[in-house]
């Protein structure tokens, strides 16, 4: 395992797969390291190549508006990265071979911050991180304990761009992820 200083440095030289060739920044993470709870999307977009940040765009500011609605925020008590940490080219989805070849990094990560709650935004980190055959639709907002981190997912914030229909959904999903954090208390 590396520590935060050598895998962020590994990371921005990183030719582990083809994205490496078009994209113009590494995709690293933002937020606090010291957070119990983690937020995992699928990989940068156009904004998010360009700025180095993940979750910038659109979907990003959506994302920031539903994270204050449970008193979360990037600047102070959670951590953001994705799956992968290049752009794929024309926002398609990462490339079962592209996740394999970033996947160690976000799992470094994960063993750094320890979390006790992660939550996947959308259904490629969910079939990643929680199980190979996750139905978004179907299993949004459910937990699941996996070595000892409480797991769940919730739309993508692009999805709830797309269709304002699952917005009330997510809503109570966010809410169940507000009582989860006070359950597990300080520790
Ligand atoms: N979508 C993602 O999954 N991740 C980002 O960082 C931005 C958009």
């Amino acid at each position: 395992m590396m520590d935060w200083e050598e895998l962020q440095e590994t990371c921005m030289r990183c030719t582990q797969c083809g994205l490496c060739e078009t994209r113009h920044n590494v995709v690293f993470g933002v937020g606090n390291k010291n957070t119990r709870i983690m937020f995992v999307g699928e990989g940068p977009g156009e904004q998010e190549d360009l700025q180095g940040e993940p979750f910038v765009g659109r979907a990003g500011q959506l994302l920031d508006d539903m994270l204050s609605i449970i008193d979360l925020s990037r600047k102070t008590n959670c951590y953001i990265a994705n799956i992968v940490k290049c752009r794929p080219p024309q926002n398609r989805d990462p490339m079962e071979t592209e996740q394999d070849a970033c996947i160690g990094y976000l799992m470094n990560q994960i063993a750094l911050i320890k979390p006790k709650i992660i939550v996947c935004l959308g259904r490629i980190a969910a079939m990643r991180l929680i199980r190979e055959d996750y139905r978004i639709t179907r299993e949004h907002g459910q937990w699941v304990e996996k070595d000892g981190v409480w797991m769940t997912a919730i739309y993508h914030p692009s999805a709830l761009l797309r269709d304002v229909s699952k917005r009330p959904e997510t809503f109570e999903d966010l809410l169940s992820i507000r009582e989860k954090l006070g359950q597990l208390g300080d520790c």
